[in-house]
């Protein structure tokens, strides 16, 4: 019985294979009209301005404006904004630090003249973090579906950060 059930599930496999190689148009799904490399950028999902972009952007700096050296091309300058009960443990990250549900925080890239820059934000919802990108407006760049697959580079330099997937402001020496 199992024989004859991996036997069809090869078939299967083989069917679709085929219908995929010969016959992809047929087979639901449309056939692509250029090679898009699987490594290209998701169209983004959401645009729109981010809700939060103008109270996240009314708290006061986390710290002095620092270099940037997580986020390469996202603009030499860092201002960290951080939601209110959040920010001292923010400005005292220890090794077990964790900060509560619902924290926020926020990114402001400033470029080498001073515009603003993209906005990458981290919000935490029943002790996961959500990875954003905004651009200089708070529209929604980068989006963050329940999985956050496109913001998957974030999550895996983020992991091994100081604490609860966070580097915290450069510290005095
Ligand atoms: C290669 C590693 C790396 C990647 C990838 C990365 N970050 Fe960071 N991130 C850092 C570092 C390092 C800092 C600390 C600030 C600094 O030193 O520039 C930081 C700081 C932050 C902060 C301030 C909170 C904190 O950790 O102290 C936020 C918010 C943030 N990153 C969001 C993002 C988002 C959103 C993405 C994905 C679009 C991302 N980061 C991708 C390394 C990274």
């Amino acid at each position: 019985m199992r024989r004859i059930r991996a036997q069809l599930g090869a078939q299967v496999l083989r069917v679709s294979l085929l219908c995929s190689v010969f016959v992809l148009g047929a087979c639901g799904s449309p056939a692509p009209l250029t090679k898009v490399p699987t490594s290209a950028p998701r169209p983004s999902i959401t645009r729109g301005v981010w809700p939060r972009f103008s109270e996240v952007r009314s708290w006061p700096p986390a710290s002095e404006p620092f270099t940037n050296r997580g986020h390469t091309g996202a603009g030499p300058v860092a201002v960290v904004r951080v939601s209110p009960e959040a920010r001292d443990s923010y400005a005292h990250l220890v090794r077990d630090s964790a900060l509560p549900d619902d924290s926020v925080v926020a990114l402001f890239h400033l470029k080498a003249d001073q515009r603003p820059g993209p906005v990458y934000v981290m919000e935490k919802s029943s002790g996961t973090w959500r990875f954003l990108v905004l651009d200089p407006d708070g529209v929604v760049l980068a989006p963050a579906g329940p999985t956050g697959q496109a913001t998957q580079g974030c999550h895996g330099c983020h992991a091994d950060a100081v604490a609860d997937f966070l580097f915290g402001v450069p510290q005095e020496p």
